[in-house]
């Protein structure tokens, strides 16, 4: 239990790892909070840096929830399978509350997409499917984001897997919490768009 208890820290701390604010301040010279929506996200990445960032922020983020859920098997724990969302429950509060930036963060999505892809890559694969589809529709990252979730909530009852239903509901009401600026914007027709897309087109 002290094993777990340790790499459950570790989850936490791989988590909490700042990418956007660390890619920023390395390569760019700039703190991406203080920019865009000042979340330190793929999205205001993508805004503030650029492509090549965002790429890199992306996929790190993504990376960090993959390694961190993956972490009872790698170690051998001999943990049931669910185990890996626990792992991944770790990274994600990391994600947004992380001990590097004064437990300030991001919104959780990335992050939360690489638990899924340590969990069950199929589901991954139509967790993303469904998200790009709904931003090409709506140009917004935060809409795929919530909307996204919902979505993704449902079709997880097709694997008849309790642990992951239940962990994709308790990520959609966490990320429909963290985007309550994005939902006053969305709400006062003021939401960033992002440049492609069906919507920003008309
Ligand atoms: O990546 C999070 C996304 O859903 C919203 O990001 O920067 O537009 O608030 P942002």
């Amino acid at each position: 239990t002290l094993k777990i208890a340790v790499l459950v820290i570790l989850a936490y701390l791989l988590g909490s790892f700042p990418s956007g604010v660390i890619v920023g301040k390395i390569f760019y010279h700039r703190d991406i909070r203080q920019f865009g929506s000042g979340n330190i996200g793929t999205t205001n990445t993508f805004r503030v840096l650029g492509r090549p960032a965002g790429l890199l922020v992306l996929a790190l983020d993504i990376l960090k929830g993959t390694v961190a859920a993956s972490l009872p098997v790698w170690f051998g724990l001999g943990l049931p399978h669910y185990a890996i969302l626990a792992f991944g429950v770790a990274a994600i509060l990391g994600h947004s509350f992380s001990i590097f930036i004064k437990f300030a963060g991001g919104k959780a999505v990335a992050t939360s997409a690489g638990v899924l892809l340590a969990y069950n890559p199929s589901f991954f694969v139509i967790a993303a499917s469904t998200f790009v589809i709904i931003m090409l529709l709506s140009s917004m990252v935060s809409v795929a984001s919530m909307l996204g979730m919902i979505l993704i909530t449902l079709f997880s009852l097709f694997y008849r897997d309790p642990f992951l239903t239940a962990l994709a509901a308790a990520l959609t009401i966490f990320i429909f919490i963290r985007h309550r600026e994005n939902i006053k914007r969305i709400r006062q027709g003021t939401e960033n768009l992002v440049p492609f897309g069906w919507y920003y087109h008309h």
